[in-house]
């Protein structure tokens, strides 16, 4: 098995590995959570050193960099790096957010702490455990869902008003960052859907194409997996693509309303 050694400029202390920069005029200090569950260790800090001349912009190119020439063992998602996968997802000075948008200079401090999403258990790293996550977008059965056969050789059509309601509902690319900045789903991610598969749902509940509206409410009518959003907002502030699950939510919220009335 390959070992790994640290680089000449790499030091470990009791508190973590420390990386410094010698020689380097724009330096930036990376604080970043480290955790192997297998390691039987317990989670530490290391901290990398940057020479921000010599690195890309966004947080996400430092991540890369620290991979590729100080510590191949530092682990993270990530794939598109356009903000388009939503894979690398995680929280950069207390906010969560794309590590492949941030820029480095929108991060004040002379150190940059980055952790793993909040309130997820953790993999290794920076990377989380999206299972339930998954689970629960399966549960909104996340697909058009029809009873009548689709006209032969024709697509079920949309007017431009009827495709307009999907506007800010389907660009969501499932980074999680709303849901594990929301209070109620830290505490209540068993039972409640949280913001992101909540926007999921109303994206298939305003599809004028759907013919499940009843039972996709139906399955929504329960005390926690819908009602646990206090209209706290932190889901809309944090969204990296501009979008408000709060406001997805109030509209499933009238909707169960009007369909009582
Ligand atoms: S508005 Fe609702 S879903 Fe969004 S953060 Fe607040 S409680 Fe969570
Ligand atoms: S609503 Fe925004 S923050 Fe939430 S999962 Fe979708 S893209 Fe990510
Ligand atoms: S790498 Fe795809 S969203 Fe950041």
């Amino acid at each position: 098995m390959a070992t790994f050694t640290l680089p000449k400029n790499s030091k470990i202390s009791a508190k973590g590995r420390d990386h410094t920069a010698p020689g380097a005029t724009r330096v930036k200090k990376f604080r970043i959570y480290r955790w192997d569950p297998e390691s039987g260790q317990n989670p530490r800090y290391d901290t990398f050193e940057i020479d921000l001349d010599e690195c890309g912009p966004m947080v996400l190119d430092a991540l890369i960099k620290i991979k590729n020439e100080i510590d191949p063992t530092l682990t993270f998602r990530r794939s598109c790096r356009e903000g388009i996968c939503g894979s690398c997802s995680m929280n950069m000075e207390g906010s969560n957010g794309l590590a492949c948008t941030t820029a480095i200079e929108d991060l004040k401090g002379g150190t940059i702490k980055i952790t793993p999403l909040p309130h997820m258990e953790v993999i290794k790293d920076l990377v989380p455990d999206f299972t339930h996550f998954y689970a629960q977008y399966a549960s909104i059965r996340p697909w058009l869902q029809t009873v009548t056969t689709t006209p032969s050789g024709k697509e079920r059509l949309q007017s431009p008003e009827q495709r307009e309601k999907l506007d800010g509902l389907y660009e969501c690319i499932l980074c999680a960052c709303c849901s594990t900045a929301c209070p109620s789903y830290w505490w209540n991610s068993d039972k409640f859907l949280g913001p992101a598969i909540l926007l999921q749902a109303y994206r298939w509940l305003a599809d004028s194409r759907d013919e499940m509206t009843g039972e996709r409410l139906d399955n929504l009518e329960d005390p926690f997996r819908l009602y646990r959003c206090h209209t706290i907002m932190n889901c809309a502030n944090v969204c990296p693509k501009g979008l408000s699950p709060a406001k997805a939510i109030a509209e499933i919220k009238k909707m169960q309303v009007e369909r009582h009335i």
